[in-house]
């Protein structure tokens, strides 16, 4: 394909960032099944997809393959620390247009949300809803050349929801993060696993025998917690929510508020979609060595101007990790600027897993595209598309299932 303008920081690094695209390419099953299916019908030839979505190895074979389909695409980050400037480098090579750098300032971020937009996007993929609310809010000259398009979390989800019921949602999109394929293994076996990956290589530290404290139990939460268990760790929950809370009770985790567990906490890890969830009065209690890392998608779960004004001195001790000393001599350790840890500090969930992500992904912009006329608001992912990329997932695991019978059938659906 032909290089397009994309802005980069750092273009001399694309054979590093070939090397980890082609490693990925390579394990992404799903992806190159739906890629085989497809690519002879070119089906998004003439759509323009304009993506914000965390800019890694994987990610950007998604955007491969959807240019591979014919469509023209263009990309940014959903984090300032999520982009990968090698893996970037690549993919502009591929001819994909890619505006996004590692550590990009606020304006440089909300630059490059909008020259994504520039190519008049007829399709979406959001991480997060800061594309659906920029066109909502700044740019709506492209509304009425917009499909729809599609959500990759759970924050995105929540946002998308909300502007629904004020009656400000332009366009239909689908909610991939509440696909049974997505909640079931990216949410839980994902997070579970890239969040002490990027823990875990961040800090060096043995997690056997600590306490470590999830705040939330969602399945983002969920899955943090049972590797936690996993890892020898004595795992304390908080939530808000009572049903969520009796069933981590129920899974054999101790259950209090954050005010009790600050105290006794190693690690801190927040996973909740909401804000100030460790805030000054936690901080005022907690042991001297305390680590806290956010695996929420927006920086706010730790309140950091409250811990930066306890303390007397604010280091980086080691790449990734902020010491914040307190006037009494304890020390607090911020991963990652309180940013998604498993994609600041990582590279994020495992490749099987966001192979099943971006499969449910690109069949649904394949879904819009042929039903250009879906209303306006939040959907679900057709049960058709979930049960595909399961099917896909097994084929690729080698694992066959049975299949009912006639009668089985019939006895289920009969009265
Ligand atoms: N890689 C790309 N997007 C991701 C996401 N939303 N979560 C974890 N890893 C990712």
């Amino acid at each position: 394909m032909s290089k397009v303008e994309s802005s980069l920081k750092k273009p001399e690094l694309a054979n590093e960032g070939r090397k980890k695209i082609d490693w990925v390419a390579d394990r992404m099953d799903i992806l190159n099944e739906i890629k085989w299916k497809y690519e002879g019908e070119q089906p998004l030839d003439g759509s323009s997809i304009s993506i914000c979505l965390h800019l890694e190895a994987k990610t950007a074979y998604m955007a491969q393959v959807l240019a591979d389909l014919g469509a023209r695409v263009s990309i940014t980050s959903s984090n300032p620390l999520s982009t990968q400037d090698d893996v970037a480098a690549a993919l502009a090579e591929y001819g994909v247009e890619v505006h996004s750098w590692y550590g990009a300032t606020e304006e440089e971020y909300n630059s490059f949300l909008n020259k994504v937009l520039d190519i008049k996007p007829h399709l979406l993929i959001d991480d997060g809803g800061d594309l659906v609310d920029l066109i909502h809010n700044t740019r709506r000259d492209l509304i009425k050349g917009i499909i729809g398009g599609s959500e990759e979390t759970t924050t995105g989800v929540q946002r998308l929801r909300a502007r629904e019921a004020e009656g400000k949602l332009e366009f239909p999109m689908l909610a991939v993060n509440d696909a049974y394929c997505k909640q079931l293994f990216d949410n839980r076996y994902g997070t579970g696993q890239s969040v002490w990956d990027g823990i875990i290589r961040t800090t060096n530290l043995v997690v056997a025998g600590k306490t470590v404290v999830v705040a939330g139990y969602g399945w983002c939460g969920k899955g943090v917690a049972m590797r936690a268990k996993g890892l020898g760790a004595r795992v304390i929950i908080t939530e808000t929510d009572p049903i969520r809370a009796s069933e981590a009770w129920m899974d054999g985790f101790r259950v209090m508020p954050m005010q009790e567990a600050a105290v006794q906490g190693d690690f801190f890890i927040t996973v909740t979609g909401c804000r100030d969830i460790i805030r000054g009065e936690h901080f005022r209690v907690m042991k001297d060595g305390a680590i806290l890392a956010n695996a929420g998608h927006f920086d706010v779960e730790i309140n950091i101007p409250e811990l930066s004004e306890q303390s007397l001195i604010e280091e980086e001790v080691r790449k990734n990790i902020r010491k914040y000393e307190m006037k009494d001599g304890r020390r607090i350790y911020l991963l990652a600027e309180g940013r998604l840890v498993n994609l600041a500090a990582g590279d994020g969930h495992p490749v099987e897993i966001m192979d099943m992500s971006f499969g449910l992904q690109v069949l649904s912009l394949l879904c819009l595209k042929e039903n250009p006329d879906l209303e306006k608001g939040v959907h679900r992912v057709p049960d058709e598309i979930d049960r595909e990329v399961a099917y896909l997932k097994l084929k690729s695991l080698n694992v066959s299932i049975d299949e009912l019978t006639p009668a089985q059938k019939e006895y289920l659906t009969s009265s």
